[in-house]
């Protein structure tokens, strides 16, 4: 596997790019697999972003494996690894307040006061450097992805962001990087949240959207030793918390919780 460069693109083909922050798990492979099978060549970068941490202790505990991560994505026949340097990337820039729409404002914005502005300055810097053709990234992260789509259309930025299913462990806990710094006790009760979810989508549009809601904090509740931060029950496009089913057939629900001070996030789209 080469290191990144600028030549790998002049021979035409068309490039794939994962942004990650490393600590790589079968998600992460899955978006590069799923890159390696629409781009002649694949990109993937390793930056621990501290412009996205609102939580200094958060971004010094992230798990940090590099030659794990390069070993896996060898593995896999991943063609390039870009993993730029603080000051490589930001050199001479002062991060940019990007329109988002206000889907900043929802949510994990709430939660996380400028987050989301990190991520999307990070991601600008990334693909200055990459100049993918296609961008990809995890449903799990779905807010994320929609504030990246919101702004990829407003600004005309010509990569095509391409979404990814959200890949599980057996037991339902969407994989994580984070999931790494559980103790066996957390991981175990982490499991609420996709159980959570379920018992949502297995009511939803049958029964009332606050029955609906009731029933998943209901099987939160049973875990005392899960902290909820948010659920809602959104609009798959603006994020919005949805009042009634009235005219919808889709929607998402949207969680954070607390494991101790490990925070974890999932979603479930719920169809009619
Ligand atoms: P990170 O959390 O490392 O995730 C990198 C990409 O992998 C994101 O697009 C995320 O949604 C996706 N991903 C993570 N877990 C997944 C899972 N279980 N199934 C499918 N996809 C999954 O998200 C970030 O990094 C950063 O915010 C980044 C975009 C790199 C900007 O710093």
């Amino acid at each position: 596997m080469a290191e990144w460069s600028a030549m790998i693109r002049r021979k035409g083909d068309r490039i794939g790019f994962v942004p990650t922050m490393g600590a790589l798990h079968q998600g992460h492979l899955e978006l590069v697999s799923q890159a390696m099978e629409e781009c002649g060549k694949v990109v993937c970068s390793i930056f621990v972003n501290p412009l996205q941490f609102n939580d200094l202790k958060d971004l010094e505990r992230y798990p940090r494996q590099l030659e794990k991560d390069r070993e896996l994505l060898a593995g896999i026949g991943c063609h390039a690894l870009f993993i730029p340097k603080d000051s490589q990337l930001f050199l001479g820039l002062v991060p940019r307040e990007h329109n988002m729409g206000g889907l900043e404002l929802l949510w994990e914005g709430a939660s996380r006061p400028g987050h989301f502005q990190g991520v999307v300055n990070v991601v600008e810097r990334l693909f200055h450097y990459v100049r993918p053709d296609r961008a990809y990234f995890g449903e799990k992260d779905r807010q994320q992805l929609s504030v990246i789509r919101h702004v990829a259309r407003e600004e005309r930025w010509p990569e095509m962001i391409v979404p990814c299913r959200t890949r599980r462990a057996p037991d339902g806990l969407a994989l994580s990087s984070r999931n790494s710094l559980l103790s066996v006790e957390q991981r175990k009760q982490a499991t609420v949240l996709h159980r959570a979810l379920r018992a949502a989508a297995s009511v939803a549009f049958a029964h009332s959207l606050k029955a609906t809601s009731e029933v998943a904090l209901m099987i939160l509740g049973t875990e005392p030793g899960i902290r909820l931060d948010h659920f809602g029950i959104v609009d798959p496009v603006s994020l919005k918390p949805l009042e009634s089913w009235e005219g919808t057939d889709r929607a998402v629900a949207l969680i954070a919780a607390y494991a101790g001070e490990i925070r974890l996030i999932d979603n479930l789209t719920l169809d009619r």
